[in-house]
């Protein structure tokens, strides 16, 4: 079952730039879908237009099985959100800005409380907003989305100007409402290493259209036939030695084995030693996600 489903989806701008390219976005329900892209390739245009906040010129947008056009307020009262910059009062407090959205959400005044406590604020509630640090008015954003119990969440690059210390609090965050709460989450980023712990799905678009879409075993698996680079004494020896179908000879003393489990590159290594063969350096093709997004980006 998929929580969104988009087919085809294409936007324009006046300008003619094509934002958003035929894309074909699947969220499964229950996953953590990691949004990724570099600056300008189109997510924060594509969040738009699922939350009904940029009208849909071409193709088809699915949400909890439903469409915008005929059942926008059975999909928004399911969806917390938070795109760009969160509409904060500065002037009030946590507990008052909670205050003016359960009454526009008109939900139990009982949730104020427990989505302080589920983001982390539950002693901070009484404190002005603007003495809150930056992480903080994110979590109280966060606390805002959270309100109506949404059962999808959907944020546009939460961790934008956090600390280190902040960006690793918002990831437990963001994996306690999925595993806890049962809320899909749909998070956009363009760092990898900042989502790459607690995504099960991946999209990486570049352009508007998607580059990859998968599981994160899935992108494992392209990573890890990226290959192995090894520097070596004698290469062309090496060749006679190892698995021929893994086998890239580079130069005479480098060469990449592809596909390459761990195992493999520890038994690769012990052959070689045992032969009198010296390695010089073992180097992963592409050691993280970040290599891989790179590579995929720049195909
Ligand atoms: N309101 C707009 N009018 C014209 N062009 C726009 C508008 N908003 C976005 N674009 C263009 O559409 C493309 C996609 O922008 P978008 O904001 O969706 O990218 P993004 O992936 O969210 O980038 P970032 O990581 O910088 O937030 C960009 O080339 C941008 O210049
Ligand atoms: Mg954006």
């Amino acid at each position: 079952m998929l929580s969104i489903e988009t087919h085809q989806l294409t936007h324009r701008f006046p300008s003619g730039e094509i934002a958003v390219n035929q894309l074909n976005l699947q969220v499964p329900e229950g996953s953590v879908y990691g949004f990724l892209g570099p600056n300008g390739a189109g997510k924060t245009t594509t969040l738009r237009i699922l939350l009904g906040l940029l009208k849909k010129q071409e193709g088809e947008v699915r949400i909890l099985g439903k469409t915008m056009d005929r059942d926008r307020n059975y999909i928004l009262s399911r969806i917390g959100s938070l795109i760009e910059s969160p509409s904060l009062y500065l002037h009030l407090t946590a507990f008052e800005n909670l205050k003016i959205y359960q009454l526009v959400y008109a939900c139990k005044s009982s949730r104020m409380q427990e989505v302080l406590h589920q983001v982390g604020l539950g002693d901070v509630g009484s404190k002005k907003v603007e003495k809150f640090s930056l992480g903080m008015k994110q979590r109280l954003a966060l606390a805002v989305a959270l309100l109506h119990e949404p059962r999808l969440l959907i944020l546009d690059e939460p961790s934008n100007g956090l600390d280190p210390n902040g960006m690793i609090e918002l990831r437990e965050l963001i994996r306690n409402l999925n595993q806890q709460h049962g809320i899909t989450i749909l998070v956009s980023s363009h760092i990898l290493a900042e989502v790459e712990k607690i995504v099960t799905h991946v999209g990486v678009i570049h352009h508007g259209a998607f580059q990859f879409q998968g599981t994160v075993q899935e992108l494992d698996a392209i990573r890890q036939k990226a290959g192995v680079k090894f520097e070596v004494s004698d290469a062309l020896a090496a060749q006679k030695l190892l698995d021929n179908e893994q086998f890239i000879l580079i130069s005479p003393q480098t060469f990449e084995l592809h596909q390459a489990q761990p195992e493999k590159i520890a038994r690769a290594n012990k052959i070689l030693n045992d032969q009198n063969i010296h390695v010089y350096s073992v180097v992963p093709q592409t050691q993280d996600l970040e290599s891989v997004f790179l590579h995929l980006t720049h195909a």
